[in-house]
């Protein structure tokens, strides 16, 4: 048996994905002649309090195509520091957009509406633009952390007051309406461009949606085509993104759960530490600093007892629940941990 605690990006579709898939009525999407793909994009845009949604083939390229639509050549973003469009995205913004970006530290994922004023350039023949703020909930880099309704609002209207626009990441933004027991669009409703992913948590095999006005979506759409995402029958892999919007949300509870688990049984043994109050979703990061071993060492270790797992820099370990993680096997990977940790310590 393996567990796949690598991210929750792993998950499989399950059966009623693969019968939607196999069934789907479908068409040329890029003739906008798609009726399952339309399905989606409509019920996607009004989960997150938008007029309207683009399906797009992964979160990165949602990311990219956002910050494509809001600015031109030589503009300003400003995220925060460890986002994963700073981090994660290829540099895509530089290449893609010919933004320049200028990150300022965050708390989980939370920046100080001061600093956020503060980095918003004014009138000087020097400046570039400020045109666009980027955020991210659930916040990856911090272990999955969740930041509230209002916490959004005061970042929002930071941005908003200064005539930029805001950008949300919420590849999770399902996990952290679940966490706070809120719905999604309260999260996301203030925002001028939200992506959310399918593909993870949610279980469906490809795909992200883009949502935003009307308007902002038809000029997304020729960006899309543009880096190659225009799909033909797409609607194979949109009618997978149904089921995940309308039956996978209500289950993310279970892997907030089994984390909080898995990160306690983790706090217990010798060599590890692990920080509980920033697990409040599916992620557990903790730190093998007090064993003796390396990061790959201890990695591949875990791998030949059957639990996978991943980086985050050189002392933390990263682990995400998921649906193909069951409670009961939390207790079984926590003894796997254990094991390979005493071993560590005492070798
Ligand atoms: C916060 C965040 N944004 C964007 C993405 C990118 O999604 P994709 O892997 O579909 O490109 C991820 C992927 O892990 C993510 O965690």
């Amino acid at each position: 048996m393996i567990y796949d605690l690598r991210s929750d990006t792993v998950t499989k579709p399950t059966p009623e994905m693969r019968q939607a898939m196999a069934e789907a009525e479908v068409g040329d999407d890029v003739y906008g002649e798609d009726p399952t793909v339309h399905e989606l994009e409509t019920l996607g845009a009004e989960l997150v309090g938008q007029e309207a949604a683009l399906f797009v083939p992964s979160g990165t390229m949602g990311n990219q195509v956002a910050i494509l639509t809001h600015t031109h050549r030589g503009d300003e973003i400003i995220a925060e520091s460890n986002a994963h469009i700073v981090y994660y995205e290829v540099g895509g913004c530089a290449v893609l957009s010919g933004v320049q970006l200028r990150t300022i530290p965050g708390r989980n994922g939370y920046m100080e509406p001061t600093a956020i004023e503060e980095a918003i350039r004014g009138a000087d023949v020097h400046f570039p633009e400020s045109r666009l703020l980027c955020l991210e909930n659930t916040h990856n880099r911090s272990g999955g952390t969740v930041v509230s309704p209002e916490a959004m609002e005061r970042m929002i209207q930071a941005a908003h007051g200064k005539g930029l626009r805001v950008h949300l990441d919420g590849a999770r933004i399902f996990n952290a309406a679940a966490a706070l027991g809120v719905k999604a669009d309260k999260l996301t409703r203030s925002c001028d461009s939200v992506m959310f992913c399918l593909s993870k948590g949610l279980a469906a095999p490809v795909g992200s949606l883009l949502a935003g006005s009307a308007e902002f979506i038809v000029r997304a759409r020729k960006y899309r085509k543009m880096l190659g995402g225009g799909m033909r029958q797409a609607g194979i892999l949109a009618a997978a993104g149904i089921i995940a919007l309308q039956k996978m949300i209500g289950r993310l509870g279970e892997d907030h759960h089994n984390a909080a688990a898995l990160a306690q049984g983790i706090a217990g043994i010798n060599g590890l530490s692990v920080d509980l109050s920033s697990v409040q979703t599916n992620m557990v990061v903790f730190d093998i600093s007090g064993l003796r071993t390396t990061m790959e060492s201890f990695l591949n270790q875990l791998a030949e007892a059957g639990v996978l797992a991943g980086p985050v820099g050189s002392s933390k370990v990263r682990m995400v629940t998921h649906k193909d993680i069951s409670a009961t096997d939390i207790p079984i990977v926590i003894q796997i941990i254990n094991k390979i940790s005493t071993r560590t310590i005492i070798g």
